[in-house]
């Protein structure tokens, strides 16, 4: 049974988590699909250039992991399960796709590390997120520990983590840990905003950002300068150059 209701529109698409009786948790059957949904877009028919991850219903965007299937696991399966997970959100951030997570409601766990690995956040007015795994006898599995602290910064992370506290859309956006407070239309809009620019300069943009953030200045700008030669090659680079002067909007096409 699919995990996933998937909608295109244009270059976006819509991926909903199809589990709202268990609050779009991340069984195992989820992070498979997610994983092969994930490589479909990242592979080389690059015609998919923005998705927006949301949960089904209105109570939850993900509550995390799933928790009556893990009470039923092996150790071994917990494992396995972890090292499934780990890879899939790595590979939301190694893809030229950009994610943009709807949080349209609950996050917790898991359901927060799915949206540390997209580009962007989005969330709406009923919606709180955490890393509630300490109440529970474990850590963030799936990067949050990691992730968080780069978008955050240490404290704060550390404050959430430690303490396992919720925070609703308002202090989410304060904190920098969504990007604005809104809804689906909101969502969708930024993904049309990503869509409409460069897809090489896209793509380029986002690995410059994410694969510097661990370097020193040096090293870091060495990095953009890498980036910058790729969009330099780019057919489009001229098409933007073009469309500027005759004062009209640019038609990308990717090359
Ligand atoms: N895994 C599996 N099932 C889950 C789940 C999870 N993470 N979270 C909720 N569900 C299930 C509940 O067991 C319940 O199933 P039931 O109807 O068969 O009893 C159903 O979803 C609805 O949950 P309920 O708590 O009644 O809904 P709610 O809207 O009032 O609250 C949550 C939703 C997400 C706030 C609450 O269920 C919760 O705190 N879940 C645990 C989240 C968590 O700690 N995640 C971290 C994992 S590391």
């Amino acid at each position: 049974m699919p995990q996933f209701q998937i909608r295109r529109e244009g270059a976006i698409e819509h991926w909903t988590i199809d589990g709202e009786a268990r609050r779009n948790a991340l069984s195992q059957a989820v992070v498979s699909e997610l994983e092969d949904h994930v490589r479909r877009v990242s592979g080389p028919d690059k015609s998919v250039r923005a998705v927006v991850i949301t949960g089904a219903g209105d109570k939850a965007f993900c509550a995390g992991a799933d928790l009556k299937e893990r009470a039923a696991m092996t150790q071994p399966q917990v494992v396995a399960f972890l090292a499934q997970l780990r890879r899939t959100f790595r590979a939301i951030e190694l893809s030229d796709c950009v994610f943009i997570a709807y949080v349209n409601g609950v996050a917790f766990g898991g359901g927060t590390e799915l949206a540390l690995c997209c580009d962007l956040r989005v969330i709406n007015a009923t919606a709180e997120m955490g890393l509630t795994e300490v109440k529970l006898g474990i850590i963030p599995g799936g990067g949050g520990t990691q992730r968080l602290p780069r978008l955050i910064g240490k404290g704060a992370a550390k404050e959430l983590i430690l303490t396992g506290r919720r925070v609703d859309g308002d202090e989410a956006v304060k904190l920098g840990l969504a990007n604005k407070r809104g809804g689906l239309a909101e969502a969708h809009a930024m993904a049309e905003a990503v869509v409409e620019n460069a897809p090489i300069a896209v793509a380029a943009a986002k690995h410059a950002i994410d694969e510097g953030a661990g370097l020193e200045l040096d090293a870091a700008l060495a990095l953009e300068q890498q980036k910058y030669d790729l969009t330099l090659q780019s057919a489009d680079r001229l098409e933007g150059l073009q469309a500027f002067a005759e004062k009209r909007k640019p038609v990308f096409t990717g090359k």
